[in-house]
């Protein structure tokens, strides 16, 4: 039987009048990908307030790799209820907030001491990293890259790269902030080729430390490990060594941003260990918290108490249900290995979308690193034109069958995959035929000959 049911038109008469409600209580500002609203959702499958079943691959924008409701994590919320709800970590500590920062100072990459300091969000997170990396160093100086995006909040504002919608308008930015080209080498910034290319975009750093930013007034580099909202970009699996080894030289610290490829994401629980390396801070966000909002920053034990007695902290910072929620989440990854099935779903994604690209050149590029996948769409395959319009009408198609999807993209050009690991094969395997359906449906209508896969 298939997951996928839908009663009514999408969106269903109760979405329709919960829209109206929307637009006269909310700015519109804050936007959404599909106009249905939600009564429940439960692993891998969500439903609207008219009865619709839709098959989701978005995961709440990647926050929940453990599947809706997890029932280990939705076990732990409850016993906690009966326990206390908010005393705040500053006032009076509790167990669950030291025993989650031991277990993240475990399982982050790097054999050396660590610690953890818990935040509330991704941008929270990212602040405070960069407030970390100041005050060891006594250096002002960030460098972030081009289509990296680390949050909303001013300074990771600064950070992110894409300008509309997430910045314009919304300066004066913090400074010190320098941007330098990401491995992206289906858009090369430098217009070369990989392996010929030796890696220019990384070795290049050194070169902005002579004509941009003296090493020395810089405190950090802060990288996504596979670009998340700037379209799903994995770089080359020698990048980071290369771009390490300069930060090291010049006592530069690297920060890997890990709020959207971590916890499984990319088969493995950081896509830092993908990559072999070992970043001074971990930022993390999103699937830490199993579905509730939750951040962290991990570190060298030395970086991490570099800011004196209150000099980091929050009201809500590591909330008790959050850290419980957190702790069910690494046990799951514990006993389910849901890296490994990352990696199948992947794999999965990778043999339908490379079938795919072979018939429609409206797919310019299939990518990823684990369950983090992504399918570039392009106008044309030489000039490699986005096709955000094209890439829309996909994912209109999408909701409007019961698959909820999501774009990327500093062109909005890209459709990425954020499912949930827990969603089963047959869920799979019905969502993909969706996703399907809809390129079928949105390249013939772009193209004079009609195709089929
Ligand atoms: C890599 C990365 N960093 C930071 C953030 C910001 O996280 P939040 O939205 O929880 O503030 C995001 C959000 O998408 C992200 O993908």
């Amino acid at each position: 039987m298939s997951t996928i049911q839908l009663k009514t038109p999408i969106p269903g008469p109760k979405s329709k009048a919960l829209a109206v409600r929307r637009e006269s209580a909310l700015p519109r500002g804050l936007s959404h990908a599909a106009p249905v609203y939600i009564a429940k959702a439960e692993g891998a499958v969500i439903e609207d307030v008219d009865g619709n079943r839709f098959i989701d691959f978005t995961g709440g924008i990647g926050c929940v790799n453990v599947g809706h409701r997890a029932p280990e994590v939705v076990e732990e919320l409850q016993k906690q209820l009966d326990r206390f709800l908010h005393v705040s970590v500053q006032v009076t500590p509790y167990e669950s907030y030291i025993e989650l920062a031991e277990r993240l100072n475990a399982l982050t990459p790097g054999k050396f001491s660590k610690k953890t300091f818990l935040l509330n969000t991704g941008a929270e997170a990212v602040e405070n990293a960069i407030k970390i990396a100041r005050a060891h160093t006594g250096r002002q100086g960030i460098i972030a890259f081009e289509d990296a995006f680390h949050g909303r909040t001013m300074m990771a504002m600064a950070l992110t790269s894409k300008t509309h919608p997430y910045k314009a308008g919304f300066g004066a930015l913090p400074g010190d902030v320098y941007r330098i080209p990401y491995a992206y080498c289906y858009r090369c910034s430098y217009s070369l080729k990989y392996p010929s290319c030796d890696l220019f975009c990384a070795r290049h750093l050194e070169d902005t430390f002579k004509r941009v930013v003296a090493s020395e007034d810089v405190a950090a580099v802060i990288a996504e490990p596979v670009l998340g909202e700037g379209g799903f970009v994995a770089p080359p699996q020698d990048f980071y060594k290369v771009l390490i080894d300069i930060c090291r030289k010049h006592g530069v610290l690297f920060i890997a941003d890990e709020v959207q490829s971590g916890f499984g994401r990319t088969g493995a629980l950081f896509a830092c260990e993908r990559y072999g390396i070992e970043p001074d801070l971990l930022v993390s966000a999103k699937s830490l918290g199993g579905g509730l909002p939750l951040g962290a920053v991990t570190g060298r034990a030395e970086i991490m108490d570099a800011p004196g007695p209150g000099g980091l902290g929050g009201t809500f910072t590591g909330n008790p249900l959050a850290c419980v929620a957190a702790l069910a989440v690494l046990d799951m990854f514990e006993k389910k290995d849901l890296s490994r099935r990352a990696s199948e779903l992947g794999a999965k994604f990778q043999d339908r979308a490379k079938k795919w690209q072979k018939v429609w050149p409206l797919i310019g590029d299939v990518r990823g690193l684990g369950a983090m996948q992504a399918l570039e769409l392009v106008r044309s395959r030489e000039t490699r034109e986005p096709a955000a319009e094209e890439t829309k009408q996909v994912m209109d198609y999408c909701y409007k069958h019961g698959l909820i999807s999501l774009t990327a993209g500093s062109y909005s050009n890209v459709v990425r995959l954020l499912v949930p690991l827990v969603i089963t094969d047959e869920q799979m395997n019905e969502g993909l035929n969706v996703l399907e359906a809809a390129l079928h449906s949105v390249a013939e209508k772009n193209s004079a000959v009609p195709q089929s896969v």
